[in-house]
């Protein structure tokens, strides 16, 4: 079977509220549109069709993807227009049809829907809801055979009354699509080309119309306006939250923790309240992450432990390292094992060694640092001389004092020491200390000055 994947996405979306077109609205940091994209993908069809309109210059922009073939529909007569304007691009036998505010479908669903699909047969996805205002009705007959689809606004008292709502994705044989969309009309209460007018002329035509329903409503609810985002939102934290949390991972809180990209994760990993994953993250065996953290692509090998409101970006941090609490770790920062970055200290760019230790309130930016170095609280590698980033390299067992700054380019050699308050700025050979801060100096008998009376 090959497949071709027509993806709704023309909408206004006036109750958003937004000068962003309504499919870019994110839901988990993805656009609900790139949602929709990601499972449609995960099909392997031979072309992926998305209708837009309102804002399309914007969705294309963002989206624009060489295996996405992008379709003007000017004006929103309706969804069997909208699959109309893509009809010419349709080249497979089967069409499936995804709405691009629609973004919570399980590819699981959409194959069950796919395998009731050929030449005699399609395939509709309902489901059945507590209250089906505004859904289109699926009307059946007394053998239980769907007949025809009844938009809210044209239903009858007794076809309201049915629970068995449309969602609007399914899938059909392509030879047939030509013909059904040359026959519909827009004589109904919206004056709009309704694609549910399809059914009623497949069963006519002779075709069965098999349905599905998805395991979980959720999966085909629509975001109209940002509560029904933030309910997605809240969905889909969930459903990643017990993903996780069947492989091993304890989270305190699944209301409080969210992913906003691809996270993976080995056994016994402790999450506490309110951290956030971005992008890609990979979190190994025994990782403990505490509150507050903001976590972004960045890997976490065997037991390390990110201490509360702390913040990685593009960061990799070796088995038993450790950081936090309130520590920065920019991109480019790597913490070999064991390796501990302590309360304000703000790495870029930044390769710790082995065991290598800065506790307390250090900026440490293109710096190679040997394997059990000491950085003393205070100590700031001076990497910029406001035109060009320059390299601070200190060898092992390095021991800098507090308050010391380290003037780029400069070398700090292995077992070499500098004293407490120093400006470094000429190499430290092996071994040496070195002290570079003014001496100080005792004056006895200091006379402090005292206030002139005023007459
Ligand atoms: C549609 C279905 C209805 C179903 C409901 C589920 C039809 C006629 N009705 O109704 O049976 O229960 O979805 O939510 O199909 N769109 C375009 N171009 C257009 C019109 C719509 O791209 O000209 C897109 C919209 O952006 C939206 C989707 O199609 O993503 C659905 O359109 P909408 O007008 O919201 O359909 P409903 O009236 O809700
Ligand atoms: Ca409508």
């Amino acid at each position: 079977m090959s497949l071709d994947i027509v993806i709704l996405a023309a909408g206004q979306g006036t109750r958003m509220r937004s000068a962003l077109p309504k499919v870019l609205h994110p839901v988990a940091g993805n656009s609900m549109l790139g949602h929709v994209i990601h499972s449609a993908r995960q099909l392997q069809p031979q072309g992926i069709h998305v209708v837009i309109g309102h804002g399309a210059e914007q969705v294309r922009e963002r989206l624009a993807a060489d295996d996405l073939n992008f379709v003007m529909q000017d004006k929103q007569l309706g969804t069997g227009h909208a699959v109309a304007q893509a009809l010419p691009a349709i080249t497979a036998d089967t069409v499936l049809v995804l709405y691009g505010d629609v973004p919570l479908i399980e590819v699981e669903t959409l194959q069950r829907l796919l395998a009731k699909v050929n030449d005699k047969q399609l395939g509709l996805l309902t489901v059945t809801l507590q209250d089906p205002t505004g859904y289109g009705r699926i009307v059946r007959d007394g053998e239980g055979q769907v007949t025809a689809i009844v938009e809210h606004k044209d239903a009858s008292e007794a076809q309201k009354a049915i629970t068995e709502g449309n969602t609007g994705i399914l899938a059909l044989p392509a030879a047939r699509l030509a013909d059904w969309m040359g026959r519909l009309s827009n004589n109904n209460a919206q004056g709009e080309y309704y694609l549910t007018d399809v059914i009623a002329m497949a069963v006519a035509d002779g075709l069965v119309v098999a349905t599905e329903q998805p395991h979980d409503a959720m999966e085909v609810q629509g975001a109209n306006d940002r509560r029904q985002l933030s309910e997605l939102e809240r969905h889909y934290q969930l459903r990643e939250g017990r993903r996780l949390m069947a492989q091993g991972v304890t989270l305190r809180d699944p209301a409080r923790f969210d992913v906003r990209g691809e996270v993976t994760v080995g056994r016994d990993v402790l999450i506490d309240i309110n951290v956030i994953l971005e992008g890609k993250v990979v979190i190994e065996d025994d990782v403990q992450i505490g509150p507050n953290c903001v976590i972004k692509d960045s890997t976490l090998r065997k037991g390390a432990i990110i201490k509360a409101n702390t913040h990685l970006d593009g960061a990799v941090m070796g088995e038993g390292s450790d950081a936090g609490p309130f520590a920065r770790l920019r991109p480019g920062s790597v913490l070999e094992a064991k390796a501990h970055v302590g309360n304000f200290v703000e790495l870029k760019n930044a390769h710790l060694g082995e065991g290598a230790k800065a506790g307390h309130l250090a900026y440490l930016g293109d710096a190679e640092i040997g394997a059990r170095t000491n950085i003393g609280a205070g100590t700031i590698t001076c990497n910029y001389d406001g035109a060009n980033k320059f390299k601070t390299v200190m060898g092992d067992d390095v021991f800098i004092g507090s308050n010391n700054s380290l003037v780029a380019p400069v070398e700090i050699k292995a077992g070499a020491t500098t004293a407490a308050g120093s400006t470094i700025t000429k190499a430290v050979e092996p071994g040496d200390l070195a002290v570079a801060r003014a001496r100080q100096e005792n004056i006895s008998g200091w006379k402090r000055p005292e206030k002139i009376k005023k007459s």
